[in-house]
């Protein structure tokens, strides 16, 4: 027993920032952006926190799912860059749903969706009656600095949610980490404490990011998981209707597809207008293409997503709405 996927949502802030945006705001170009990433334009927010975009994705799902709040068991948030430190995200949203069961965060960098799906199938290992809600959600644009073209032009924010319900189709799932800060980082605050004295609490609380290191574990990582997954399943790669990545960098994916030897056409892709939105991205994608009508009852799904720790998952679901 695992679950099934009951609905999904998502939420975007309003404001479109395109390349050309940022082409007058640090030394970079459309052309540079377009051709080593893929992105064309991202979505920032602006006068939303994230507990909006969470709190947005999150009632879309749980219409879909045909869900009332009220029968929610358990909020899981997988984020990096929550409203507050304390409380956590999945509490500002339990609270803003009016729901009443438990709730926390989950910090597995932007392979946080699919940790959390591991997480949500141990619960439902244990009871498998129950509804929880799943939420990938970031604002990157509060972790980058916004003056270092290296990075800023790669993030956008976002919020995606699930709701799974009792049911058997998640497949497997294959979790990874590779415990290495330096290849990509955020230093957190030791805020003004006056006996701190080592150097971290000089450096400035932005995203460090290694790019070609952090390109070469993308690639070999997510290929690993996915073989592994469909290992695991007993799946041939052939059965895999879609697979959705996440979205780091166009270059990545198509690396990853190549080697995978996967029809392009059966790869998912919104990165040219979301950009990376960390933990969120894959689950917007599901949402992008349920609403979009893309998957048939029966279709196996491989999800995956690489990021900072390193980390590294990959699952197989079926999809069964
Ligand atoms: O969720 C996980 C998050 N991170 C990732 O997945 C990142 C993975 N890495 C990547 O996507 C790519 O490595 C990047 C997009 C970050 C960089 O692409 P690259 O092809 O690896 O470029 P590079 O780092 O080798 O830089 C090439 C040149 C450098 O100039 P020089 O030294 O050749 O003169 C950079 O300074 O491009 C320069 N550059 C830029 N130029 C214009 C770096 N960023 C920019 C920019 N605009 N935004």
């Amino acid at each position: 027993m695992s679950f099934t996927i009951l609905g999904t949502g998502s939420a975007l802030p309003g404001r479109i920032v395109t390349n050309e945006e940022l082409s007058c705001m640090v030394d970079t170009s459309d052309e540079w952006i377009r051709s080593r990433t893929g992105i064309r334009q991202r979505r920032v927010c602006s006068g939303e926190s994230l507990t909006d975009l969470a709190y947005q994705a999150a009632l879309l799902a749980l219409e879909d799912s045909c869900c009332e709040v009220g029968e929610l068991d358990l909020i899981i948030c997988a984020t990096v860059s929550a409203d507050y430190v304390l409380p956590s995200l999945a509490c500002a949203l339990q609270a803003r749903l009016g729901a009443h069961c438990p709730a926390f965060d989950m910090n597995a960098a932007c392979t946080g969706f699919l940790y959390g799906l591991d997480i949500a199938a141990g619960y439902f290992a244990r009871n498998p009656q129950q509804k929880i809600l799943l939420v990938g959600a970031d604002a990157m644009s509060r972790l980058v600095d916004w003056q270092e073209r290296s990075t800023c032009v790669l993030f956008g924010d976002g919020a995606g949610a699930v709701v799974l319900g009792p049911g058997n189709d998640l497949l497997a799932i294959e979790l990874s980490a590779q415990g290495d800060i330096a290849p990509l980082y955020v230093p957190n605050s030791w805020g003004n404490s006056p006996f701190h004295q080592a150097e971290e609490s000089q450096k400035k609380p932005y995203l460090v990011m290694d790019g070609q290191e952090v390109f070469r574990f993308a690639v070999t990582s997510m290929v690993q998981a996915v073989e592994q997954v469909l290992h695991k399943a007993g799946v041939r790669k052939e059965r895999i209707a879609y697979l959705l990545p996440h979205q780091a960098n166009i270059r990545i994916i198509d690396a990853a597809v190549n080697r995978l030897k996967l029809p392009r056409e059966k790869c998912l892709t919104n990165i040219a207008l979301r950009g990376n939105t960390s933990a969120a991205c894959v689950a917007i994608l599901l949402d992008e293409q349920n609403r979009a009508g893309r998957f048939q009852n029966g279709d196996l799904l491989v999800l995956t997503a690489f990021g900072g720790g390193l980390t590294t998952g990959a699952s197989i679901l079926r999809w069964n709405k």
